[in-house]
């Protein structure tokens, strides 16, 4: 006897195109009650950090897979104890990630550059890289390269990260779930200069990183719901 079975399913869409649209199009900020300010009819975005709070934005869109790139000018002078973070993140507890952390430092003393890459919840694949400018003077573009087989982590266009698909090797690979687009600038003096020994020095504060040239070569997905029938 035919039996009809009705399944719902979570359909992604995927539509993939090139964006380089202003800032209050294409992200909201999120936190910091005013910190975070869109400029410049949307071509410029700043964040903010005093004592009381830091501030982030996000991306209105998700992406899977894509190529996203964003000028960054990070915290001058005394940036020991800041973390400016721009990164892709899905959502949950078995949430992917891929991640640039720019460590602050004490005036004349250079930035790290942090990496990482979560899967399904698990990270631990930091690799840290000291830039060859001051990232502090000028704006320089932060690129992710995302697609199933790698992911390129690239300043200026030149690739300094190359986290490879490793499945076949049993080495778990960010490729099933969207991620949208942070960025936040916040206290982590704790751990994040000089190993937390040098803690932020708050006579600086407000201390602010700046952001323009948004591009996003990427798909963008919307979750719809469908009904399948079929007959077993
Ligand atoms: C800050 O500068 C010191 C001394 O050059 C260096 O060891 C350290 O890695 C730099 N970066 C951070 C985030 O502490």
């Amino acid at each position: 006897m035919a039996r009809m079975a009705v399944s719902v399913l979570a359909i992604l869409l995927a539509s993939c195109a090139l964006a380089a649209a202003s800032f209050d199009k294409e992200f909201d900020v999120t936190w910091g009650d005013g910190r975070g300010k869109i400029l410049n009819n949307g071509q410029l975005l700043t964040l903010g950090l005093d004592k009381v709070s830091g501030s982030g934005f996000q991306s209105k869109h998700e992406y899977l897979f894509g190529k996203i790139d964003m000028q960054l000018k990070l915290v001058p002078g005394n940036s020991a104890g800041t973390v400016t973070a721009y990164y892709l993140s899905s959502q949950g507890p078995t949430h992917d990630e891929i991640d640039f952390e720019f460590l602050g430092n004490v005036t004349g003393e250079p930035y790290t550059l942090h990496t990482n890459v979560f899967t399904q919840g698990q990270g631990q694949r930091e690799q840290q890289f000291r830039l060859w400018f001051d990232p502090t003077n000028d704006f320089h573009t932060y690129s992710i390269l995302w697609n199933p087989k790698h992911i390129i982590f690239m300043v200026d266009d030149m690739p300094i990260r190359d986290f490879k698909n490793l499945e076949g090797k049993g080495i778990a690979f960010p490729k099933n779930q969207p991620m949208r687009l942070y960025s936040s600038l916040w206290n982590a003096d704790d751990w994040a200069t000089q190993g937390g020994r040098v803690k932020t020095d708050w006579s600086h504060a407000p201390f602010s990183a700046s952001y323009r040239g948004f591009k996003a070569d990427a798909c963008v997905v919307t979750a719809a719901s469908g009904t399948t029938r079929s007959w077993t």
